[in-house]
């Protein structure tokens, strides 16, 4: 098994002396769909929020995101796309979606869905949930990114961890300069308000977060539809096929064979996944990042969990994992072990 980013040096966050703040061009467009391509953090304007976008596809980049954000745990990231189409080639269409996708798309509506069988998104952008978050959004500068970039931006709001959501590029730079490489100012967003979020995945669509498309709206448009659904509330979902609230439950990213923290060896066939000093062992011989670099282990982390469940769950071994320092993005990453740990509800 060949390591990712095993050759690369250890990273702290990069440091970015400016942030420059451009308007909407052609040129502009080429520069942040080029930056994007290096693995790089652009801030664009939707018409709810200003976002943080990275390439969706590419883990390393979207860890960027967490720690420019210091977002202290992993929270599943929406994809941005240019239409119907790409959102559809990433995550499963439903009946709910379809309808609500005709009416609302471009626009402030997020679906989630399962992922198909190629979908390229990357394990982090979801946070290592089976299911990815998807927008169209309605703003010409970001439609003209994502067209630019041709592939799926994964954005939260671009302000720091637990600071209001930007609606202007100043807000932006506020919040992010020096830790962003660019921001691309399309003038205030008309909303300001973030976009609703609809689970569109299961028997009944539900409704995980309300925002710029109300639940009336909604239900108008099942009914114009001829869809007898009306909106459930996470509260109503009691089997564990809908994702209640997602980075809440305890043991939410569970993988299937158990899961021993702070391991400094393997014992009695586990597979360990290392960190720095502490090596991988087991049949795959995984580490994070060799060169204890946490961003490096952050964009590994759910894929590498994905795989060591593959050889463990069956054999029904155990998954051990090397001390991870709590320190900068390292609490996100230890949020989730502890989570992955957890006692099966
Ligand atoms: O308007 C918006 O939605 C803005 C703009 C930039 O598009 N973005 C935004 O992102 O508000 P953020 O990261 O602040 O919120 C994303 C929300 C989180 O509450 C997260 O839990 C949910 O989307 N989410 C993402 N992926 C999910 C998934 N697979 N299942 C359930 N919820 C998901
Ligand atoms: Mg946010």
């Amino acid at each position: 098994m060949r390591i990712k980013f095993s050759t690369l040096p250890a990273q702290k966050a990069k440091i970015r002396p400016m942030t420059d703040i451009v308007p909407i061009t052609s040129n502009s467009l080429a520069q942040a769909a080029k930056i994007l391509e290096a693995g790089g953090l652009v801030a664009f304007p939707t018409e709810t929020v200003y976002g943080l976008g990275a390439n969706a596809c590419d883990d390393r980049a979207v860890a960027g995101i967490f720690v420019a954000k210091q977002r202290p745990s992993f929270n599943p990231l929406i994809s941005h796309v240019a239409n119907s189409e790409a959102a559809f080639a990433l995550g499963a269409e439903t009946q709910f979606a379809a309808v609500l996708a005709e009416h609302f798309w471009p626009g402030p509506l997020t679906l989630v869905l399962h992922r198909t069988a190629s979908c390229p998104i990357a394990r982090l952008t979801s946070a290592g949930l089976d299911k990815i978050a998807i927008r169209v959004p309605a703003h010409i500068a970001a439609n003209r990114l994502l067209t630019a970039f041709g592939k799926p931006i994964a954005a939260p709001s671009a302000n720091p961890s637990g600071r209001i959501s930007p609606s202007t590029a100043a807000h932006v730079r506020a919040g992010l300069a020096g830790k962003i490489d660019l921001i691309l100012d399309g003038g205030p967003c008309e909303n300001g308000l973030e976009s609703t979020i609809i689970d569109c995945s299961g028997a009944a669509p539900v409704l995980l977060r309300p925002g710029g498309i109300s639940r009336d709206a909604v239900h108008q448009v099942f009914e114009d539809a001829g869809i007898a659904a009306r909106l459930q509330d996470p509260a109503e979902i009691s089997d564990d096929r809908q994702p209640i609230a997602p980075g809440q439950l305890r043991s939410h990213y569970a993988p299937r064979a158990k899961v021993r923290l702070n391991a400094h060896h393997a014992v009695d066939g586990e597979e360990l996944i290392g960190f720095g000093p502490v090596a991988g062992a087991g049949k795959l011989g995984l580490s994070l990042s060799l060169s204890g670099d946490l961003r490096e282990a952050a964009a590994n982390l759910f894929a590498m969990l994905h795989q060591a469940d593959g050889v463990t769950a069956e054999a029904g071994t155990v998954i051990a994992i090397a001390p991870i320092p709590i320190t900068g993005i390292g609490e996100a990453i230890n949020d989730r072990l502890a989570r992955a740990a957890a006692p099966r509800g």
